[in-house]
């Protein structure tokens, strides 16, 4: 352990992507994790398989952050020193069909979750925002003082908790809360016994070029290749999900001995396009992905990456893993795991 003392820490969302990674990381460095989720996209079949890596129990509770009462009870339950919140939804084009579900889960289940912590004296929050709320940025690379700009329901979620979060620690000076604005996420723990397992049609690239990869899908669509940028395809800021999991250590440790409210952009600070992408992917994968420029597709922007400057000097926190290693681990979850975790059965551990 990183010189801190064990803590009992509430992971809402815990089951997911990267709530999953995030219990790997703290149970690691000494922390006792309580996952409440209620598993509407995610599954339980995550939890042997925590346990299998960390080699201790994960405690689960099937718990919706919407229904007040058995927020309470859970807790009544536990004495939590705090809380890492995942538990929303977080598909962009979803949202704007159904922007007052979004409201709904991640806006009013936040605010359940608030109170219950105030009720019970927890006043500790690291919450998943995201670069969406940078919009279309003016410049890159971002820094946490750009403009932001709500884009989309989905956005709008994000950056309402974040006002809400900020207005709570005014408040009550007690309230200490991190918002950590995440990039593009991508990769698996290294075991390949955990990863992202979208539902339908993935949204997001690495998880589209995956089931390409593995013979699920025929081809990837590239949205656009006549962007301002080098070889003419949208460029983000890709980072390794392990090194995502590691930040929520660091802010929880963070929080323990600082005031306030925090908000800082995770990211590698390096823009990487869709092709080169697809070339590492295929690098590391040994496999081909076939693909086709297509139309943009709408409400993307060119170029996303962020100064992660601020994270390193407060949290002591960068990211440590290259684009070979987002890739190859990325890959070895999809090949063990073709169909994600419906199919129950765990597979060997195997080490890089
Ligand atoms: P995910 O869908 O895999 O994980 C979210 C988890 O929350 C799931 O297990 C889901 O079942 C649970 N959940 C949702 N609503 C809930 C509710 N009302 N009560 C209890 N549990 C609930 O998503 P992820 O990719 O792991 O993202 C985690 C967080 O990070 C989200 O808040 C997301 O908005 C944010 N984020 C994700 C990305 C990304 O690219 N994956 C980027 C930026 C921010
Ligand atoms: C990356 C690049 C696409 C799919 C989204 C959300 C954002 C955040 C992260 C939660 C872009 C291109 C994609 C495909 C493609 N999530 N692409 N073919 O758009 O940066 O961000 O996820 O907070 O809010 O908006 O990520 O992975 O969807 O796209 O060509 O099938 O890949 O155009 O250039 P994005 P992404």
């Amino acid at each position: 352990m990183a010189g801190q003392s064990s803590m009992c820490i509430l992971v809402c969302g815990g089951a997911g992507y990267i709530g999953s990674h995030t219990c790997v990381a703290l149970a690691e460095r000494g922390h006792r994790v309580v996952i409440a989720d209620n598993f509407s996209n995610s599954s339980p079949q995550v939890l042997p398989r925590l346990e299998r890596i960390t080699g201790v129990p994960m405690a689960c509770e099937r718990v919706d952050l919407r229904t007040k009462a058995p927020l309470a009870r859970l807790f009544s339950r536990y004495r939590f020193d705090a809380v890492v919140h995942f538990a929303a939804l977080k598909a962009v084009g979803e949202s704007c069909a159904r922007p007052l579900d979004y409201f709904h889960n991640n806006i009013s289940g936040t605010i359940n979750l608030l109170q219950a912590m105030e009720h019970a004296g927890v006043r500790r929050l690291v919450f998943s925002s995201s670069a969406t709320v940078y919009g279309n940025p003016e410049a890159v690379p971002i820094t946490e003082e750009a403009r932001v700009e709500v884009t989309n329901p989905y956005g709008r979620t994000k950056l309402v908790v974040e006002q809400l979060a900020s207005d709570l620690c005014r408040a009550n000076g007690a309230f200490r809360v991190a918002n950590l604005r995440y990039f593009n996420p991508v990769g698996a723990h290294p075991s390949g016994l955990i990863g992202e397992d979208p539902t339908g049609v993935p949204n997001n690239l690495m998880p589209f070029i995956c089931q390409v990869a593995v013979g699920r899908r025929r081809k990837l669509n590239v949205f656009g290749g006549d962007y301002p940028t080098p070889d003419g395809t949208g460029v983000r800021d890709y980072l390794h999900v392990t090194d995502l999991a590691e930040a929520h250590t660091d802010a929880l440790e963070y929080l323990a001995s600082h005031d306030g409210n925090l908000t800082v952009n995770l990211g590698t600070g390096n823009g990487i396009s869709v092709l080169e992408l697809v070339r590492a992917f295929e690098n590391a994968s040994g496999r081909s992905v076939p693909f086709e420029i297509v139309a943009r597709r709408p409400g993307d922007v060119a170029e996303v990456y962020a100064d992660p400057s601020m994270a390193r000097r407060l949290l002591g926190w960068r990211s440590r893993l290259d684009l070979d290693a987002m890739c190859r681990d990325a890959w070895r979850w999809q090949s063990m795991n073709p169909e994600g975790y419906r199919r129950n059965r765990l597979h060997p551990v195997r080490r890089p």
